[in-house]
C-alpha cells in the first residue's frame, strides 16, 4: 500500500465527490483522501452515512477502517447532501449498475445519480463514470447532463474485492475515456487526480467512451471464460484420472497463458462476474451479434454448482438431519460480501434438503453477513473446529489457502465422518488422507 504523503502536482488541490460509498466508492473517497485530496462520500442511504461518520465502516476491507479512521472528518467527510457537489472539481459516480431480470444492465442508479448531482455542478466540473457500464452509457449521460458546461469521462474501475486497498494503490492500469471535444480542463483534472499513479508509471490507456466502457466488460468476461475453460478441462480430468492442479500447473507455466485464474473448483460469483458476462452478452445481441464464448463460458458456470451437489448427494444418500461443516461462506477470501456467492447456494440447497448446516468463515462480517441473511437456519461457528464438530462431511466452499493450515488431526477427532467435499481444491489431498478423510475434489 502507498505509505506517507503524496505531494499533488497541478495547479489546484481538487475537492472530490464521490457518489455511492459502496464497495468501489467507498475505497475510491478513502483511497483519494490519503493521495490528499479533499473528499466527499455521498450516499441515499442513510444508515451507512451514520456509520462513516463515527469512523465505522459499512462493508469489510484490510487497511479500509485505519485510512477512513485517519481522515474522517478532516480531508474526508460523508453525507446525503448532494448540495456539497458545488464545491466539487469532480464527480466519481460509482453506484451499483445490477442486473435486470433480462440480463442486461439495470442502469437506473447510475440515471438517478447524474439527474441528482446535475443541479449542483459547478462549471467545467468533470463527472467520472466509473460504475461498470455497457457501451453508450457514458454518451447517456453526457446527454442528461446537457447545459451543464461539464465534462463526463469514462473511468472503469478494476479493484478486487478482498485487496481492495492494495489494488487501488497499486492498480495494473489507469483507463480514460474522453470524447474528442472534451475540454482540456477535463482531461488536466484527470491527470491531477491521478498524477500520483502516473508518477509511479502505472500504464494509462487514453481513449474514447466506448472502448473505454468494452474494457472492463472484455476484461472481466476474459477472466470468466478462463476458470470456465479449466472447470470444463478439469470434468475430463475427473473421467480419465488426470490431476487438474498438474494440468493447470503445466499450463500456467507457459508465459502467453499465465498463472493466475487457473484454479478449477465451484466457478465464479460475487457481484460482478456473473452479471458482467451476462451484460456483455446482451451488449452483443442488441447488435444483432452472438457472443458464442462468452455465453458459454456462464453456462458452464451455472452447471458447476448441480454438478458439485450431485456428488455430495450421491455420497451422503439422504442429507435431511446430517451435520454439514461449510468451511467459508463469502463469495471469495477476505471479504464479507456474499452478493452470488457459491456457499449461498451450496447453503440453501442443503437447507432445502433439511441437513444441518453448520459455517465457518475467516472474515467476522462475513459470518455475520450470513446471519442476517439466513438467520437461525444456519449455526455459525467462530473455528474450524467447532464448525467441524460432529460433522457428516465438511464441504470447502471459498478459496482460503489457510483452511490448508488448520489442524486436521484435531478436526479428524472432532467429525463424525471423516469425509471432505473441497470445492476449491485448496487442501492437499495427502495431508487430510494421512488422518483418515475420504477427500474429493475437483478434477482430481
Ligand atoms: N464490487 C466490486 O468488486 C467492483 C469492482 C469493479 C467495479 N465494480 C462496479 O462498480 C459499481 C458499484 O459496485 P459496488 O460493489 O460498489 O456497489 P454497492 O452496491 O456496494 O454500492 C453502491 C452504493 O451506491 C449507493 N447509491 C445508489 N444510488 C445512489 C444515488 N442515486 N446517489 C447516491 N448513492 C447511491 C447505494 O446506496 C450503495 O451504497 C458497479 O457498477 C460494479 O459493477 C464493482
Amino acid at each position: 500500500m502507498f505509505e506517507g504523503k503524496i505531494k499533488i502536482k497541478g495547479a489546484f488541490r481538487m475537492k472530490i465527490a464521490v457518489i455511492g460509498t459502496g464497495y468501489v466508492g467507498l475505497i475510491q473517497s478513502v483511497g483519494l483522501s490519503k493521495l490528499g485530496f479533499d473528499c466527499f462520500g455521498i450516499d441515499i442511504d442513510e444508515n451507512k452515512i451514520k456509520m462513516l461518520n463515527a469512523g465505522k465502516s459499512p462493508i469489510w476491507e484490510d487497511k479500509l477502517e485505519e485510512i477512513l479512521k485517519k481522515h474522517n472528518g478532516k480531508n474526508l467527510k460523508f453525507t446525503t447532501n448532494f448540495g456539497v457537489i458545488e464545491e466539487c472539481d469532480a464527480v466519481f459516480i460509482c453506484v451499483g449498475t445490477p442486473q435486470s431480470s433480462d440480463g442486461t444492465a439495470d442502469l437506473k442508479y447510475i440515471f438517478a445519480a447524474a439527474e441528482g448531482v446535475k443541479p449542483y455542478l459547478k462549471k467545467n466540473a468533470v463527472v467520472v463514470i466509473k460504475s461498470t457500464v455497457p457501451v453508450g452509457t457514458n454518451r447517456k449521460v453526457s446527454k442528461i447532463l446537457e447545459g451543464c458546461n461539464c465534462d463526463v469521462v469514462s473511468n472503469p474501475e478494476f479493484l478486487k474485492e478482498g485487496s481492495a486497498i492494495d489494488d487501488f494503490f497499486n492498480t495494473d492500469r489507469v483507463v480514460l475515456g474522453f470524447e474528442d471535444n472534451t475540454k482540456h480542463e477535463a482531461r488536466d483534472s484527470m491527470m491531477n487526480i491521478y498524477s500520483y499513479f502516473y508518477e509511479k508509471k502505472t500504464k494509462f490507456v487514453i481513449t474514447d467512451w466506448e472502448s473505454a466502457e468494452l474494457i472492463k466488460y472484455a476484461s472481466n468476461s476474459f477472466l470468466a471464460v478462463k476458470i470456465s475453460f479449466v472447470n470444463e478441462i478439469a470434468r475430463l480430468c475427473d473421467t480419465v484420472g488426470a490431476d487438474i492442479k498438474d494440468v493447470t500447473k503445466g499450463m500456467g507455466y507457459d508465459r502467453r497463458i499465465g498463472e493466475h485464474f487457473l484454479n478449477a473448483g465451484l466457478g465464479y460469483g460475487g457481484s460482478c462476474f456473473p452479471k458482467d458476462v451476462n451484460a456483455l452478452v446482451k451488449q452483443f445481441e442488441e447488435n444483432k451479434l452472438e457472443a458464442k464464448i462468452i455465453a458459454s463460458a456462464d453456462e458452464v458456470n451455472l452447471g458447476l454448482i448441480d454438478n458439485f451437489f450431485d456428488r455430495i448427494l450421491k455420497k451422503l444418500k439422504n442429507p435431511e438431519g446430517k451435520n454439514i461443516a461449510l468451511f467459508g461462506v463469502a463469495f471469495k477470501p477476505n471479504t464479507d460480501d456474499l452478493r452470488e456467492s457459491r456457499a449461498v447456494e451450496l447453503i440453501n440447497k442443503l437447507l432445502k434438503k433439511k441437513a444441518n448446516v453448520s459455517c465457518f468463515d475467516y472474515v467476522d462480517g462475513a459470518l455475520k453477513n450470513a446471519e442476517e441473511l439466513l438467520g437461525n437456519k444456519i449455526k455459525i461457528c467462530k473455528t474450524v473446529k467447532e464448525t467441524a464438530k460432529e460433522a457428516d462431511v465438511i464441504i470447502i466452499a471459498t478459496e482460503y489457502s489457510q483452511f490448508n493450515d488448520e489442524d486436521w488431526g484435531a478436526i479428524a477427532e472432532r467429525v463424525n465422518t471423516k469425509l471432505i467435499f473441497d470445492g476449491r481444491n485448496i487442501l492437499d489431498k495427502n495431508k487430510v488422507v494421512k488422518y483418515g478423510f475420504e477427500y474429493f475434489g475437483i478434477g482430481r
